[in-house]
């Protein structure tokens, strides 16, 4: 009996540690275990390096394409340049050299996670505490942030224009505390 006893706890023991071994390499971490392991502040190397939010390591990017860049100035017109132009600080940082100094991947989880990426990233926080100001958007697609993306590379290493040429010169900044 103390035999069988011990044998079914060497047994369970092994089972336990498989199922935990197993586990821990297949089971896909749910967005709860991320947001608490975020708001702890443990990124990962490639969270540091390329931002939080929806764009992770899976994520394949499509190709650079120049057709979508007209659609993503639309875009930084209408929903952007309340904040940003390319070459003069505003409510925010200018954008014109951003795709050289962030990668791909940071750019468009700062888009899609503005909040977020200001509240836990280590470089959000920091342009949040020098600007004194989140970033807030609403209404981007993912696709929006790609086609934001291809204008902001399509921009960057250009020469910097003069203010009432910037794209959506003369929108107004949002209003105090916004
Ligand atoms: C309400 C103002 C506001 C709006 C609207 C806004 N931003 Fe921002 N943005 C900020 C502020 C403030 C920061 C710096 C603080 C931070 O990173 O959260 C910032 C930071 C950024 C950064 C990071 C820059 C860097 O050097 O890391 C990118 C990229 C960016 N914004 C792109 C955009 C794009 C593209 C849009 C339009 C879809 C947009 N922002 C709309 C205020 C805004």
């Amino acid at each position: 009996m103390r035999k069988m006893t011990y044998a079914s706890l060497v047994t369970l023991s092994v089972l336990v540690a498989g199922w935990i071994a197993g586990g821990c390499s297949s089971t896909p971490e749910t967005d709860a275990e991320r947001q608490a392991r975020w708001t702890a502040g443990n990124l990962t190397s490639f969270e540091t390096e390329n931002g939080i939010g929806p764009i992770t390591e899976d994520t394949q990017l499509a190709a650079a394409d120049p057709s979508r860049a007209a659609s993503g100035q639309d875009i930084f017109i209408k929903k952007c340049a309340t904040c940003h132009y390319l070459d003069h600080k505003k409510t925010g940082p200018m954008l014109r050299d951003v795709t050289k100094r962030r990668s791909a991947q940071y750019v468009l989880n700062q888009i899609l996670n503005p909040e977020q990426m200001g509240k836990m990233h280590p470089d959000g926080r920091k342009l949040v505490a020098q600007y004194a100001q989140f970033m807030t958007i609403q209404g981007i697609t993912r696709e929006n942030a790609e086609d934001l993306l291809n204008f902001l590379r399509s921009e960057a290493g250009k020469p910097a224009l003069p203010i009432e040429q910037q794209p959506g010169f003369g929108t107004p900044p949002p209003p105090a505390g916004q």
